[in-house]
């Protein structure tokens, strides 16, 4: 692992040196840090000069801070002389905001791909997107890794004549197949409606068998927390015996740990692309995929192929 360095942005500290200790690796030090008038500096405190450098970012609020933060790294890399500038998003922030499907609305997603490339990074590793589209938002290589199977296989022991996997909304089925076919169980389907730019989902009926079965939702984050609790409560209408679910990212705003809480949810996977800080549940696992992310950083600098890790 000769010629990289890897930095963390504020709060992405434990996670980036998760990934070190996977690669043998020492994180390297940048220091970040704000003026009293709120204008964000940093500097790296060791040369970058020739070196592959790998900045990673995690999505904790302030959100718009953190990405300007990776901004100022990415600009002082560059003017460092850094060989590559390869930017490490377990979270994609904004990803949710994708698509022109209202009138007058941005595509934040696409903006923030063209920012951080005219910025001047030569790649991007990110997890599991909302919309794995968005790939395309960028001309540089963007490698989406995912968190997949590993949830997968924290489900395995389970024996798979009483379970089914629950799509939470229409488009989720396809991945409900994918996670199905893993387990070798079959898919229900919850049709859930979304109402205009709120966080409400709104659950009305499930398509399929789930009485008295061990139902386990797949999602790619679990935000608000709307969607799995009311799909929870509706599968519990419905007879279901025990309902988990596992997700990617644990964004986990507002109430959602609260409503968790109550939820008819017996235990919510997550990993830590996002970091919990003080959000806690007995109800929250939580499974590392820094590992992951250190096999992505260790194949890409090896020139080895990432198939079979990709979402
Ligand atoms: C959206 O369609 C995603 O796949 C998730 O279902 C959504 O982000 C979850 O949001 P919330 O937890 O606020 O319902």
């Amino acid at each position: 692992m000769e010629g990289i360095k890897l930095f963390a942005c504020p709060y992405a500290e434990k996670f980036t040196q998760d990934i070190a200790n996977s690669l043998g690796l020492q994180v390297s030090k940048c220091n970040v840090m704000k003026f009293a008038n709120d204008n964000s500096f940093c500097q790296y405190e060791e040369t970058v000069r020739g070196q592959d450098v790998y900045i990673v970012c995690q999505a904790v609020p302030n959100i718009n801070d953190r990405v300007m933060e990776s901004l100022i790294m990415i600009d002082a890399a560059k003017r460092a002389s850094a060989k590559t500038i390869n930017l490490v998003l377990p979270y994609f922030n904004y990803s949710r905001t994708d698509k022109k499907d209202q009138p007058r609305v941005p595509v934040t997603a696409s903006m923030l791909a063209r920012v951080y490339e005219t910025v001047g990074i030569d790649r991007v590793i990110t997890c599991d997107l909302h919309n794995p589209a968005i790939n395309a938002f960028f001309t540089i290589p963007c490698d989406i890794v995912s968190a997949h199977q590993q949830l997968e296989n924290c489900f395995k022991t389970l024996k798979s004549d009483k379970v089914v996997v629950v799509a939470t909304d229409a488009g989720s089925t396809k991945a409900a197949y994918k996670h199905a076919k893993a387990l070798n169980v079959p898919v229900a389907m919850i049709d859930k409606r979304r109402e205009a730019n709120d966080d409400r989902a709104i659950a009305s009926t499930v398509v399929g068998d789930v009485k008295d079965r061990i139902c386990i939702m797949f999602d790619d984050e679990v935000s608000t927390a709307g969607t799995l609790c009311e799909a929870a409560k509706i599968l519990k209408e419905q007879g279901a015996k025990t309902i988990f679910a596992a997700c990617t990212h644990g964004v986990l705003c507002g109430p959602a740990i609260e409503r968790i809480e109550q939820s008819e949810i017996k235990k919510l996977l997550i990993t830590d692309s996002i970091p919990l800080g003080d959000k806690k549940s007995d109800k929250i696992l939580i499974e590392s995929i820094a590992p992951m992310f250190a096999e992505t950083i260790r194949r890409i600098h090896n020139n080895q192929s990432l198939a079979g890790m990709l979402q």
